[in-house]
């Protein structure tokens, strides 16, 4: 199918997204879908490739890069041996890159039939968020299942996604966050909220830790005996710092805690860490996780995030506020309907 086709594009590190309209033939091989998207949403991993320190991007091919890992849109084609989909139908899915594309081809395993009680804005915002959240509470302690959970960077995306799920398993919740403005915003969750370090004296099951450097430090003082610290993320690298850019990673790297294996046994304590980017060559894997979430989401015992909207041309923007101090929730772009080509020719 050959159609007019727009994406965002960082041509390099610390480059700001450029926006390329091309005409290209699309056409979705044996289980594949071709796609057009109706909005993606920015995860925080983005600023980390925007800055050029997301290792994974030279292992699935470097830049240029159309990043983006959520989407919604409509399905325009299907190739042979697709049940699930049809063309016409609103879907979710997620991608190891390229989903600030407005068309895009993909393994229909990735792919999936949107719940009704969805707006193409909420579906996009939720997959890898609560995807992470999930995966990251299930590595408690199997022998001695927690029952308590602090969560690092709480009001961010992942973060707003862990409080909903772990409040459904029954967990006690405590919240850390870094301002009195970010604490507000979690009100509603009806959460415990500590500003800046985890409560004095306090021992947690599970803490999850996207934060890293010496946030890590911290969190192996507040594990409890059995507990599990599970790490996703390090925030802290592109943290400002009064250093050159440079020296303060050099120094974040020389600072990284190194772990004693004798309170790991001597406590019966874990440390575990994931990465979901290697989940996509394993459709079967993403499907197995999405289904569960999916189901939650149709009956109303999950709700999507609150999010910040904005328009594919103001990516920049979305960016700079995703990576600022206020941002709290998800951060959505919208594809402009104006700009959802047809299919200009049509070998279908
Ligand atoms: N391993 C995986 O598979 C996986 C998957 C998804 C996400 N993650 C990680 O999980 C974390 C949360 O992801 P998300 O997309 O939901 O992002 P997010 O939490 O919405 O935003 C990132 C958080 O980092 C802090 N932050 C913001 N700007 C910062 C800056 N310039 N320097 C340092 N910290 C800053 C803020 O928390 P405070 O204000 O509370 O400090 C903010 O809430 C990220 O570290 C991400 O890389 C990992």
């Amino acid at each position: 199918m050959r159609l007019s086709l727009t994406r965002a594009v960082l041509p390099r590190p610390n480059q700001p997204f450029t926006l390329v309209t091309e005409e290209k033939n699309l056409t979705p091989g044996k289980g594949q879908v071709l796609i057009q998207t109706h909005a993606a949403s920015l995860n925080f991993a983005d600023v980390i490739i925007q800055r050029g320190l997301y290792d994974a991007v030279k292992k699935y091919g470097g830049y240029p890069l159309t990043p983006g890992f959520d989407l919604s849109g409509t399905v325009l084609a299907c190739g042979k041996g697709v049940k699930h989909l049809k063309p016409g139908m609103r879907i979710i899915a997620l991608t190891r890159f390229g989903a600030f594309s407005s068309h895009l081809v993909l393994p229909a395993t990735q792919v999936f039939p949107m719940p009704q009680n969805l707006s193409f804005e909420q579906a996009a915002s939720l997959p890898t968020v609560f995807l992470t959240a999930a995966y990251a509470l299930r590595q408690g302690n199997p022998v001695q299942p927690p029952q308590s959970v602090l969560i690092y960077n709480a009001a961010g995306g992942v973060g707003q996604a862990a409080i909903q799920i772990a409040k459904a398993q029954k967990l006690t919740v405590t919240a850390l966050v870094s301002s009195t403005q970010k604490a507000q915003a979690l009100k509603h969750l009806g959460v415990r909220t500590a500003i800046g370090t985890p409560p004095k004296g306090q021992d947690f099951d599970l803490i999850l830790n996207p934060a890293g450097g010496q946030a890590l430090r911290q969190s192996k003082r507040h594990l409890a005996q059995g507990g599990t610290l599970v790490i996703y993320g390090f925030n802290n690298f592109i943290a400002p710092s009064v250093l050159p850019r440079p020296l303060a990673l050099l120094w974040r790297l020389l600072t990284l805690p190194l772990f004693s294996p004798f309170p790991l046994v001597g406590f019966s304590q874990r440390i575990v860490g994931f990465n979901l980017i290697h989940w996509f060559g394993n459709g079967s894997l993403v499907a197995q996780a999405m289904h569960p979430l999916l189901a939650l989401f149709k009956a109303g015992k999950l709700t999507p995030l609150p999010s910040q909207t904005f328009a594919l041309n103001d990516i920049n923007t979305a960016l700079a506020w995703l990576a600022s101090p206020q941002s709290t929730g998800k951060v959505v772009i919208t594809f402009p309907r104006a700009t959802l080509t047809r299919p200009l020719i049509s070998d279908f």
